[in-house]
């Protein structure tokens, strides 16, 4: 019986869709981890392939062979059941094995992994090809901000093509203004029978008092003024770890901004530009957002608050952060197994961001979504929206 479907294509274009990210690179750059947030290209495509083998091929196919014994010990990110691994920090340093050779990898597993489905339609094996296409649409965002990452740090500033836009159909849509929400009590967390990551779960009540929320994300001219009110200078504004942060790091403005001859730039996916003081400030740590938001005496929304407002407004172009902690909702439960490490052993030291961004698969988020980061990393398309009480 040969078993064409929705989840096969979807696999199968996912599979395409990473390689057409990379299209555009040379060689060289799919090799390098310039900071440990950042993987190389080339770990990306090896470790969405090998998420495939090991959850699903090389446990359900009778007799798989793997495509090479050592790439477990090479592609696994954090799994700490599944095995040892090569040390973060270590992932620019591998020449081998080459992209052609990890482009092999892929072709390998895809073509197994497609034959598998099409004699196989259990249930169990389709959710877990399910999350694995999922993963996948993860780490194609972590793929473009990575990659901006590798070329926006390079001084000759190379752009990745002509077409991306960081800032699509913005300037139609961004009403200025804030929309209430009244004092209530409102459901928190996914409803519905598609995909959402356990995280999402369980779905809960949360009472939010009366708030207001802006229509528009703060803007790079709205930033700047912070910029130059002093907002870094100010003390009063920033937590104290964010002080010392700035200061260590020496932070004076979002990341990929260059002051050229009194003006500033901003390298962009299209190469370095003038800054387009219209568009919705982006690449700024939630240390930034927070001491901004304190500026204008105003706050950032929770994360309740946000999914509860999220009708009102337009958003999917930058990543927000919100004031929550990332933490389990009530009755979160975690999958079984080595997936179980997945999501939860990160529900420690770091900030929920809401919505999505230009570097999000179009498919990829919905209104329960819940991404996380560090506070003080930037490297994703992040922005932020202001809330006021009432
Ligand atoms: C949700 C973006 C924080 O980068 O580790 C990739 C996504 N999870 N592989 C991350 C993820 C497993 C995750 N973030
Ligand atoms: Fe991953």
């Amino acid at each position: 019986m040969i078993i064409t479907d929705n989840l096969i294509t979807s696999f199968l274009r996912t599979r395409s869709d990473t390689e057409e990210i990379c299209a555009p690179l040379q060689i060289e750059d799919y090799v390098i981890q310039p900071i440990v947030d950042v993987s190389p290209p080339k770990w990306h495509l090896g470790h969405t392939t090998w998420f495939f083998e090991e959850f699903i091929l090389s446990k359900y196919v009778p007799g798989f062979e793997r495509f090479h014994p050592e790439y477990a010990y090479v592609f696994n990110s954090y799994y700490e059941s599944v095995g040892k691994r090569v040390i973060r920090t270590d992932r620019g340093n591998l020449s081998r094995p080459t992209v052609s050779e990890v482009y092999e990898y892929r072709d390998y597993i895809t073509s197994h992994l497609q034959t598998f489905l099409e004699e196989n339609d259990d249930p169990k094996i389709r959710e877990l090809v399910e999350i694995g296409i999922h993963h996948e649409k993860q780490h194609q965002e972590l793929l473009i901000t990575d990659i901006k990452f590798i070329l926006g740090n390079n001084p000759l500033f190379p752009k990745y093509n002509d077409t991306f836009s960081e800032n699509p159909g913005f300037d139609d849509d961004q009403i200025s203004g804030y929309s209430t929400v009244e004092e209530g009590v409102y459901e928190i967390g996914y409803e519905g029978n598609k995909f959402c990551y356990d995280n999402e779960l369980g779905r809960h009540k949360v009472f939010l008092r009366e708030y207001t929320i802006a229509n528009a994300l703060v803007t790079n001219k709205e930033y700047l003024e912070f910029i130059e009110d002093k907002g870094y200078e100010n003390s009063l504004l920033w937590h104290a770890e964010a002080w010392d942060w700035i200061h260590t790091d020496n932070i004076k403005a979002p990341l990929y901004w260059h002051k050229i001859d009194e003006q500033y730039h901003q390298y962009t996916l299209q190469g370095l530009k003038t800054i387009d003081y219209t568009a919705p400030v982006t690449h700024i740590s939630f240390y930034e957002a927070f001491a901004f938001a304190q500026w204008k005496g105003e706050r950032l929304p929770t994360e309740f608050e946000w999914e509860t407002a999220q009708s009102l407004f337009k958003w999917g172009i930058r990543w927000e952060w919100t004031e929550s902690a990332y933490s389990p909702y009530p009755n979160y439960k975690k999958a079984p197994g080595a997936l179980g490490e997945y999501n939860g052993k990160f529900m420690v030291n770091q900030k929920v961001l809401r919505g999505g961004s230009v570097a999000t698969p179009r498919d990829h988020t919905r209104p329960t979504y819940r991404n996380f980061f560090h506070p003080h990393l930037r490297w994703q398309f992040t922005g932020l929206r202001l809330v006021k009480d009432k």
